[in-house]
């Protein structure tokens, strides 16, 4: 029935917990811990943590702000060692340098320290067996992957193009950072796909560049990062901005490996992709671009890969493929019709361009421009979207919209202050082009007439609002983390089971909470051993926070004066 099973089964559901509580919430019996946390080494020569002595250096060789994706990859065949990977997407300079005043009186090597908090950490972690709490240890495999000082490889059919060359790089193939790396997947060859969201808020003199960046909201910050390093000014480098807005893919078991950005799967604020291998060895990833009125793609392999490909052995398989972007139908009323049918339509086939007046190049580089071209629907903020490995049912997170002004398919709420699930049942299998879709939960209060709960009584759901990440557990359950439940429904930001057959279909229980200001992200949840990971993202961001004037003192570890994002892990009591 996908209730919660294993050794989740039967957990007792926390909260509703307010907003302003600030601690990690959990079920009875169960025991929760910090991992790592912004500022801990990660890489074996790093310096310990100086809240008053920060520096671009030491922060690339510690634990980066902010993380949000988390993945916990095997390391050997003891179940004692394993590589934790994590994304950090952005940084909160308000709470992070003591003496703060506003972002235009930053300094340069504060600006850059930021730049260096960016991007993705590997982290190896030891416990003592199976029911023991990870601890991070600094090791051979320990890797900080920067906005500043990480070569990736670009590559597909945009690489080299005109469209992505500077004067640093002339050849278009080499871009130096990862920004705003959100949400992400693991690969079934043990690589991590990272998502590169809101790159449009990082570069300077904005005016300038090509028009058909003007559907990526490309604005001028003033993060004044620039004033370290001038390709940040787009009049200086006005291609710059095109090189970033790609999945990431990383291999953690090689320290010395390249990271790639594929441009075949597209260019839009990528919240995360997710991959799984079809029944003909194709391998296809879900991706949501996360923008009110934005769209849902996946992609297509060309090549195919072993039906269990060996672990961190890197393959070209995601360089090349198809990409494909949904457009979703409804027969009644759309604002209480939570069910239709659905295509996959292709923006390019077979290295072609499907677009009409639209280069190859161009569709990859403007993914955006070429979705509205073919009449894809436009979605509630798409977030995460993944396969559930189990049922192969799909479920996207549509985190909310309150500028929708229309209902449409999938859409049913106007000024949609807290989100739906969306449910895609493929024809056949993940490559078919056709498929139906459902909405199983319409986020909000229960008590709020516009929910929908797959038909449940309020007295039997808990409210959830802001989903942002999807995740699944061995026994096919899902998960859902929120981002926004304070401010949508004043209660903190949590991680929720959600029921999705049988019986309790739409029957939410929530598993934990986080602290004040805090969102919840990259859940693992393993139902076998009995252990939840979140990542604990923006502790203490609230309006008017500041050093001096804390509302979270998260990991309570006593010795820093700030809050510091980091990853927990709950475990159940033995
Ligand atoms: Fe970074 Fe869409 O959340
Ligand atoms: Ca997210
Ligand atoms: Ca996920
Ligand atoms: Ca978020």
């Amino acid at each position: 029935a996908l209730a919660p099973a294993g050794a989740l089964a039967g957990f007792a559901p926390v909260g509703p917990v307010a907003a302003d509580v600030d601690d990690v919430v959990v079920p009875d019996g169960w025991d929760w811990h910090s991992i790592i946390a912004w500022g801990d080494p990660v890489e074996r020569d790093a310096p310990a943590f100086d809240l008053d002595a920060q520096t671009p250096e030491a922060q690339a060789k510690q634990f980066g702000y902010n993380c949000d994706y988390l993945t916990v990859l095997p390391l050997g065949g003891s179940g004692k060692r394993a590589l934790l990977v994590a994304n950090h997407e952005y940084t909160n300079e308000n709470i992070m340098y003591p003496g703060y005043v506003d972002d235009e009186s930053l300094t340069v090597e504060q600006r850059m320290t930021s730049m260096a908090a960016h991007g993705m950490s590997v982290v190896e972690v030891r416990r003592d067996g199976p029911g023991s709490p990870w601890r991070a240890v600094p090791s051979r495999y320990g890797r900080r992957i920067t906005a500043s000082t990480t070569e990736f490889a670009l590559t597909g059919p945009a690489a080299g193009s005109d469209l992505v060359r500077t004067s640093r790089d002339p050849e278009g193939t080499t871009v130096v950072g990862t920004l705003n790396n959100c949400a992400g997947g693991t690969t079934p060859w043990g690589t991590v796909l990272s998502g590169e969201e809101n790159f449009q808020g990082y570069f300077r003199n904005t005016a300038t560049p090509d028009e058909r960046n003007a559907v990526y909201g490309i604005s001028d910050t003033g993060r004044g990062w620039d004033l370290g390093d001038e390709r940040f000014d787009l009049t200086k480098e006005p291609n710059e901005v095109n090189r970033f807005g790609w999945i990431v893919e990383l291999n953690p078991y090689d320290p010395f490996s390249t990271p790639r950005k594929h441009t075949a799967m597209g260019r839009f604020r990528h919240e995360g992709a997710t991959a799984s291998v079809a029944p003909d060895g194709r391998v296809v990833c879900y991706m949501g671009d996360d923008t009110g009125g934005q769209h849902m793609y996946k992609f297509v392999s060309r090549d195919r890969v072993a039906r269990n490909p060996r672990q961190g052995r890197d393959n070209d398989v995601l360089e090349h493929g198809d990409l494909y972007v949904a457009r979703f139908a409804v027969e009644g009323d759309p604002t209480s019709d939570y069910d239709g049918t659905g295509e996959w339509v292709p923006l390019t086939r077979g290295g072609r361009s499907m677009v009409p007046g639209m280069t190859l190049e161009e569709v990859l580089v403007f993914t955006r421009v070429a979705a509205a071209a073919v009449g894809a629907t436009p979605m509630d903020r798409p977030e995460d979207v993944e396969r559930n490995p189990v049922t192969g049912k799909v479920y996207m997170a549509c985190t909310n919209n309150s500028g929708r002004r229309e209902p449409g398919a999938g859409n049913p709420r106007v000024r949609n202050r807290y989100g739906h699930i969306v449910e895609i049942t493929e024809a056949e299998d993940q490559t078919s082009t056709t498929f139906t879709w459902a909405l199983p939960v319409v986020c909000g209060d229960p008590s709020d007439p516009s929910t929908y709960f797959s038909g449940l009584p309020a007295s039997e759901v808990m409210p959830i609002a802001c989903p942002d990440n999807v995740a699944f557990d061995a026994h096919g359950g899902l998960w859902v983390s929120t981002d926004g439940q304070p401010g949508s429904l004043d209660l903190a930001d949590a991680l929720h089971h959600v029921a999705t057959d049988g019986p309790e279909r739409g029957k939410v229980r929530t598993f934990l909470t986080v602290p004040v200001g805090a969102e919840t992200c990259g859940p693992v949840v393993d139902s076998v051993e009995g252990s939840v990971m979140v990542c604990v993202q923006h502790p203490g961001e609230v309006d008017g926070a500041s050093i001096e004037n804390q509302v979270s003192r998260f990991p309570y570890d006593g010795e820093v004066r700030v809050p510091r994002p980091g990853v927990v892990q709950a475990i159940k009591r033995r």
